[in-house]
């Protein structure tokens, strides 16, 4: 049976960085590719950022390749995140972000980060005198973070780096700090631990300092893309979103309004994402046909003339593909 992808290319670059993905795909893998719209524009024409018979094919294909989404700022009340709406309907919780760079850089890191609850749980209120937003952690899902860690870090050099701020916020950055020890010592894995803020610092003052790292979801947003600036930029990092239902790809990038629609976008993240997809998926031959092609491109980038369009960048990879 053919593996029967959903793929939403989203707004902004994410039309034009699917397209050259899905047509990488058809090069090498005998799936069955679909489409379905979401974010802004569909909001803006139809109220909605995203179907409801869309969200439930995703929850009946076998993995979602999402591009990315604009969101308004502020965003009108009746705007809802499509990507935080799938994460919820397919139950996904593990988000993993592979920083690693292109070049001789020292980055080559993973980062596994709550997406389920954390501070993006969407649950905030209205105070006399402003507003809060809960910070959620609990232990089912702290524990589904550190056994997908301790698993990857068995790959690696065998130790995962907890990242938190237990030292302001005791109960919950506390609970996750205790619970993901608990279960990377069960799972036999080395484990050490850093102060979120000061993880920043290091990420970038020394690259090479950490290999696996997990985190609650702000801090997972915003130390990924830190992560991509020193490895290279938002162009290169791949995610993959594991948990109940089937996976979701995605880039970490946005939607770049400032760039979309000059054919300029940077398509390997989205491709690395699919790659992340296809593992997941168990198609190991077209997974690393797609990963070296990409690589290789990558490599020859750097010290030849660089192809400049989201085009050239996606014939130089199909051309690099050998199954
Ligand atoms: C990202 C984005 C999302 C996230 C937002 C839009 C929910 O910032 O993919 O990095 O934090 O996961
Ligand atoms: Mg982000």
């Amino acid at each position: 049976m053919q593996a029967r992808i959903l793929a939403i290319p989203g707004d902004g670059i994410g039309e034009e960085v699917m397209a050259v993905t899905i047509r990488v795909l058809r090069e090498v893998a005998a799936l069955t590719v679909e489409t379905a719209e979401a974010g802004y524009g569909r909001w803006q024409r139809l109220g909605a950022t995203i179907d409801e018979g869309d969200v439930e094919r995703a929850r009946k294909s076998d993995g979602v390749l999402f591009g990315c989404t604009a969101t308004p700022s502020p965003p009108p009340s009746t705007y809802r995140s499509p990507i935080l709406r799938l994460r919820r309907s397919l139950g996904l919780s593990v988000n993993i972000r592979h920083c690693r760079s292109a070049t001789g850089h020292p980055m080559d890191v993973v980062m596994l980060r709550d997406c389920s609850e954390g501070l993006y749980s969407e649950a905030e209120h209205p105070t006399p005198d402003g507003a809060m937003a809960e910070y959620i952690v609990t232990r089912a899902a702290t524990e589904r973070l550190a056994r997908a860690a301790a698993a990857i870090a068995k790959r690696r050099k065998g130790e995962v780096t907890v990242v938190h701020k237990a030292n302001v916020l005791r109960r919950t950055d506390g609970l996750f700090r205790q619970v993901a020890a608990e279960t990377l010592e069960a799972a036999g894995v080395a484990w050490n631990e850093a102060i979120a803020d000061a993880a920043g610092y290091h990420l970038v003052m020394e690259p090479d300092r950490y290999d696996v790292m997990i985190m609650t979801s702000q801090v997972g947003d915003i130390l990924s893309d830190v992560g991509a600036a020193v490895a290279g930029g938002l162009g290169l990092v791949p995610s993959l979103s594991l948990g109940d239902g089937p996976p979701l790809a995605e880039p970490i990038h946005g939607s770049a309004p400032d760039i979309a629609g000059q054919g300029i976008a940077d398509p390997t993240a989205m491709l690395l994402s699919a790659v992340l997809l296809l593992d997941e998926l168990e198609l190991p031959r077209p997974a690393e046909a797609i990963r070296t092609a990409v690589h290789s491109h990558l490599a020859e980038r750097l010290d030849t003339d660089p192809p400049t369009s989201t085009e050239e960048i996606g014939r130089d990879i199909v051309d690099r593909i050998s199954l």
